[in-house]
Order: C-alpha cells, then structure tokens, then sequence
C-alpha cells in the first residue's frame, strides 16, 4: 500500500488524474469562514521563577512560538470555487466510488444543492452530522457544534457499504436491550458523536481544522475495500492518509499549503511532488510514495 504527497494547486492536479481511478474520495474544504484559518505551535517549558502562564498545581511555564500553521478560507464566490473541483472528483470516482464532502452548517446546503445537480438526487445517500460538543457555548444562539458530511454513490445501487466493517457503540441504556446486545454494542446513526482532536493529546499535529481520525477511518473502512485507493485533494495534515494506511488502503493526498505537506510528510514519511499521478493512476507509484505505515 502507498501514501502519496503532492505539493500542488488541486483543480490542476485533479485535471492531470485519468477517469476512474478511486474508490472513494473524502474532501474537507475551507469552510468559507471569511478568515485566514491558524494555529500557533508552541512550546512550554516548566520553570522555577517568572514564566507567562500557570498550569497544573500552580507550576510557572515559559511559553515559546515555534511557528504558525495557516491557510486562507476566504471566497467571493465559494460554490464557483467549489464546483469544478467536484466536477473533477466525479469522474476520478469509478462507477462504484463514494464522494465524501466535509463541510460546515453555512454552506452545506449551497454545496448540497450543488451536488444533487451533478451526482444526481437519488445519488445522495446520507446526510452525516459530526457532532462534538466541544469549546465555549454561545449566550446568543444555540451553539454550533457539529458539521456535515455528505455522502454520495456515484451509483445509488452499486457501493461498498461494509456494514461488518462498522465499529460498535455503547447503547444509552443498556439495561433495556439485554447483556448480550448491551456487550456488542450498536452500530452508528447518521449522527456520529466524536470528540475534536484533543488540544493536548498525542493525535494532535497542531494545523489548524484538523480532522478526527476515528472520524475518517470510519468512512474510510466502510466505503472502500482493502488495498483500494483513497484520495483526499484538501488533504491538510494528511488524516485521511493515516486512515488509508492504517486500513491496508492507498492514499493520494494533495494540499496547495506547504506547511500542510510538511504536517502529512512527518506524519506519514515520504517526499513530495507537484505533479498528479502517472497516466495509469492505478498503477503509479511515484517518488513521492512510501508504504510505511504511520507509527
Ligand atoms: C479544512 S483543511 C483540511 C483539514 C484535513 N481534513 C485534516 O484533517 O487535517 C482544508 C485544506 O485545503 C487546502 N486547500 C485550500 N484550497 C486548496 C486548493 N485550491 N488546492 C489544494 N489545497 C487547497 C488548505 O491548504 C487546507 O490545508
């Protein structure tokens, strides 16, 4: 199995990928938030005196800037911006493919109008809403705390839909259900309930918007087989390549940021290219692939 990393503007790219050459496709744009999207990377170290910030038990630490990861999320027109690139990702899919759009609860309809057009309605399998009731609470609206994640079949009677494949949660009340059924567990709804990435543990790559893992490697378990390809062409820190990898899939990443690239090359090892896939996409293995999984 490989993971690709390119370097690369994604409409160009796609453009350059022959029809037909994935399975399934996750995308998680810029949501449109109408500002640049960043995280600082810092540093704490403890000390005895002094220091700018105080943690656990009172202790002083000195905090220093590492850098800042950023990318710009701002769009005149985001369906304009949006649109050929979904063009393009329908017909890299392969007739049996499923596309998967990540989005935000501001544009998710303008998107989902959008791809109802070009999949087809009855191509609309699922409205996914990833809920997770993190961060501060508004005193002005309900808080917003989930997104949404459309999925699509190019062909709404032939898709990998691997029910068996599906991680088990608990019940709310498993006394009513049984201690058989209560130990297996139930499979998820259309709500999935997941944390963010914790800003403190060990997932945590420090770009800004980062995706779940337990998220991803859902999708990406039920909707393709193993040894298929995956690609993400907003790949950002590369979540999607560590799910591919860490199911026996291949991944082709792609991200315009080169701070992105350099998050996915230390997570996932590997090079990186501007250039798409040879011509025969399911057969490339550039320079840019390594097949060493995450640790
Ligand atoms: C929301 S982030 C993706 C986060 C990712 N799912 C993760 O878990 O880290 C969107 C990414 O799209 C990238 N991007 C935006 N416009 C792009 C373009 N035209 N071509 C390639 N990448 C682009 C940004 O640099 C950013 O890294």
């Amino acid at each position: 199995m490989t993971v690709e990393i390119h370097l690369a503007e994604n409409l160009e790219f796609l453009r350059g990928i022959p029809d037909g050459s994935f399975e399934l496709i996750y995308i998680d744009p810029p949501f449109n938030t109408g500002h640049a999207q960043s995280r600082k990377r810092l540093k704490t170290t403890r000390v005895d005196e002094g220091g700018d910030r105080t943690g656990f038990g009172g202790k002083r630490y000195v905090t220093e800037v590492l850098g800042e990861l950023a990318y710009a999320d701002q769009f005149d027109d985001y369906i304009e911006f949006l649109a050929p690139r979904l063009i393009e990702a329908k017909r890299v899919l392969v007739d049996t493919g499923s596309l998967f759009v990540h989005i935000d609860p501001r544009e998710v309809h303008y998107v989902k109008v959008f791809l109802d057009g070009l999949m087809g309605r009855e191509s609309f399998m699922n409205e996914i809403v990833w809920s997770y009731d993190y961060g501060a609470r508004s005193r002005k609206r309900w808080s917003s705390k989930h997104d949404t994640i459309l999925w699509y079949a190019k062909d709404p009677k032939r898709y990998t839909f691997r029910f068996d494949a599906i991680d088990r949660i608990p019940y709310m009340a498993p006394k009513l259900v049984g201690a058989e059924k209560a130990a297996r567990g139930k499979t998820p709804t259309d709500v999935w309930w997941n944390t963010i990435v914790s800003p403190t543990g060990k997932e945590r790559t420090g770009y800004p918007t980062q995706k779940p893992l337990s998220v991803i490697s859902r999708i990406v378990e039920v909707h393709s087989n193993p040894g298929e390809r995956v690609l993400d062409f907003f790949a950002g820190s590369g979540t999607t390549g560590v799910a591919a990898a860490g199911a026996g899939r291949s991944a082709v990443l792609v991200d315009s940021n080169p701070g992105a690239v350099g998050v996915m090359r230390e997570r996932l090892g590997g090079g990186s290219t501007a250039k798409p896939p040879a011509a025969d996409a399911r057969a490339s293995k550039s320079a840019s692939t390594t097949d060493t999984p995450p640790a």
